[in-house]
């Protein structure tokens, strides 16, 4: 079959990375039609609009899109298209697993966890106001609604994926009433799934254990500000942000990206490391079904950097974004 799927090169470093994914993809047997838009200054300079409408029509139709990193200026300038795109399209959950590569260097080995983190409220509703001169109110909204929306979706991608347990992270001790409606609305949502495991840690208790014993945890489960942090805090156990896939997941629309920025200090020079937007194309493939396609390429990129001879310089390397990526389309078959 052939997959409809709305692509966003992104710009800086964008371009680079996902012409080389889409070449992976398509050398491993996807079907695919491209449906390319500009987002960002990009955009802004030929339509007028950082997130133009066709860009957000093309997802609603397609329901999946693949993205590359945008820049977003510092202090000024246009806000975030990164959130612009999780507000347009409701895409109400964000997905971050942390697996282990061999030989990237990290301090540990065979953590295989996945972050599922709410995307649409708590402090990052943007709700601020100065009460007085020297006194700011920023509030943190937690809704039953979301929280029982982004609960299932955890419970049903752990069913799905053979993961055994579910751990809500939270602060309901001190934050009775916001993260207490959170964990209970999980505790509600785990009843109809007896056949996953329900838990909760304190979010600092969660995040010494997550140091100390990663390789403890299944899926964790959190609010929007803890599961920025800690996703982040996840990523540095197995290497960085260089190699971790996330996905932002809505309704009816799916976006697939890298985590890191447009990297405009090698932009245009053939340096970038696809990897981590490699590894998000293979999220996408699942959520497509496409797992045999999904499986060999996971196996190809294992292959190759755990041979070790073909890294890119921030691996280690040498090798240019090309000749990794020669590296693993030779890699597919064997
Ligand atoms: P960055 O992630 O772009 O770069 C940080 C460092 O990591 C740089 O030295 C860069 O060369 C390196 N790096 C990043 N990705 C790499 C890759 N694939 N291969 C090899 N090296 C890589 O972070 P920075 O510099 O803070 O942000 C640059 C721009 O990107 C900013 O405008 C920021 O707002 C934007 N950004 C966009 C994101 C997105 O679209 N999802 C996410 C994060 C930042």
């Amino acid at each position: 079959m052939t997959h409809r799927i709305t692509l966003i090169p992104g710009d800086g470093i964008g371009p680079e990375v996902t012409s080389a994914v889409v070449h992976i993809l398509e050398s491993a047997g996807l079907k695919a039609e491209w449906d390319s838009h500009l987002a960002g200054v990009l955009a802004l300079e030929q339509h007028g609009k950082t997130l133009p409408q066709e860009l957000l029509d093309s997802i609603t139709r397609n329901t999946v899109a693949l993205k590359g990193p945008i820049t977003t200026p510092v202090g000024g300038g246009f806000t975030s298209v990164n959130v612009g795109l999780r507000k347009a399209l409701n895409l109400f959950a964000n997905l971050r697993p942390v697996w282990s590569i061999p030989s990237v260097p990290s301090r540990y080995e065979g953590i295989d966890l996945v972050i599922v983190r709410e995307n649409t409220e708590d402090l990052y509703s943007g709700l601020e106001h100065e009460v007085v001169p020297g006194v700011v109110e920023s509030l943190k909204i937690i809704t039953e609604v979301a929280s029982t929306r982004v609960a299932r979706f955890a419970f049903d991608y752990a069913r799905r994926n053979g993961r055994k347990r579910v751990t809500a992270v939270h602060k309901a001790n001190i934050m009775k009433l916001g993260d207490g409606l959170f964990l209970s609305s999980v505790r509600k949502v785990a009843e109809s799934y007896p056949d996953i495991v329900c838990d909760d840690r304190i979010v600092d208790a969660a995040c010494m254990h997550l140091v100390m014993h990663p390789t403890q945890f299944d899926v964790l489960l959190m609010p929007n500000l803890y599961g920025d942090i800690v996703s982040d805090l996840c990523a540095g156990l197995v290497g960085g942000l260089g190699i971790v896939p996330a996905a932002n997941i809505g309704v009816s629309a799916a976006v697939f990206e890298a985590v890191h920025g447009s990297a405009p200090d090698i932009a245009g020079k053939g340096l970038a490391n696809p990897t981590a937007l490699l590894l998000s194309a293979i999220l996408m493939l699942r959520h497509l079904g496409e797992h045999d396609i999904a499986d060999r390429i996971m196996r190809a990129v294992h292959a190759v950097l755990s041979d070790g001879t073909v890294r890119t310089r921030d691996l280690g390397g040498t090798a240019s974004t090309i000749e990794y990526t020669d590296a693993i389309v030779r890699r597919l078959d064997a």
